[in-house]
């Protein structure tokens, strides 16, 4: 039985990775995801789009004492923008972005016009326009949920150090991140897809945007310690899905950072 739903998954897996091709090309598998989408929130088809007070809200007090508050915030890879539109009730001046327009275009729908977000599209392994939203906003902090993951291991350097012109002098990163482990901890709830999978992981999949999860021992390859300074970590805590199909929220092993660039070229 296990061997039946283990070669079930493998064959969707590869079977979507053949259809879609190469797993570095975040910026189309993304935009063939959020194009996939019609329903958000809970009851929705997004695995993360969970209330605020199952998500951010939990991250707000884990970064906030440690952010410069005169920055603007900006959250990095907001998809459709439910945490934005919580955490700009905490910070006057934010920013939302993502690399699928059709993501933006969804956050811009569902934010009543009273709430202050600038939303733009942007692409985290696009040095080019990295350094552009820098020269436009300057030093930003970051608050980024379950983005680099999403990146293959080759990409993820190139994506901190990216961020690291986005941060500048003053800012301060806040990464939360699934574990190594999620696939299998999604494989042990009660599946309803072709893939034996819930169905929100399995809308993932097909659209061949892939996730490799993120090990915190991995840290120091993609933050190194040369670069970056740990401000604060742990890799106990666990990030809460929408309502599954078994009627309940998964409960994701992940772990977070909180992290600040080093001036270039200082080593302590
Ligand atoms: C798992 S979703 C998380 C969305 C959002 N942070 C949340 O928690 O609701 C990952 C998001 O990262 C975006 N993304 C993927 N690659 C990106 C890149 N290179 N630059 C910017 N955004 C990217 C995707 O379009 C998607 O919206």
């Amino acid at each position: 039985m296990e061997l039946i739903k283990t070669l079930r998954l493998l064959s969707n897996v590869l079977f979507f990775r053949f259809k879609h091709g190469d797993p570095h090309a975040v910026d189309r598998h993304w935009e063939n995801y959020w194009k996939s989408i019609e329903k958000t929130g809970r009851g929705g088809q997004v695995l993360w789009d969970n209330e605020p007070s199952r998500a951010s809200a939990e991250d707000l007090l884990r970064f906030q004492p440690h952010m410069d508050p005169s920055l603007p915030l900006l959250d990095f890879g907001c998809g459709n923008g439910r945490q934005t539109r919580y955490l700009v009730q905490h910070y006057p001046r934010i920013i939302g972005t993502d690399v699928s327009p059709t993501a933006i275009a969804k956050a811009r729908e569902e934010t009543p016009a009273a709430q202050k977000i600038d939303y733009r599209v942007l692409n985290g392994l696009d040095t080019r326009e990295m350094q552009a939203f820098h020269d436009e906003f300057g030093d930003v902090n970051i608050y980024m949920r379950t983005v680099l993951h999403v990146h293959q291991k080759d990409d993820q350097p190139r994506l901190a150090e990216n961020l690291a012109i986005l941060l500048g002098e003053k800012g301060t990163l806040y990464q939360i991140e699934l574990a190594l482990c999620a696939l299998d901890y999604f494989r042990t709830l009660p599946g309803d897809s072709p893939s034996g999978l819930p169905t929100q992981v399995h809308n993932v999949i097909r659209t061949g945007a892939t996730s490799v999860g993120f090990d915190p021992a991995d840290r120091p390859r993609v933050y190194p310690d040369s670069r970056w300074q740990v401000i604060e970590q742990s890799a106990d805590v666990t990030i809460n899905t929408v309502p599954l199909p078994h009627g309940e929220e998964g409960h994701v092993p992940a772990s977070y950072l909180i992290l600040r660039p080093r001036p270039q070229g200082a080593v302590n």
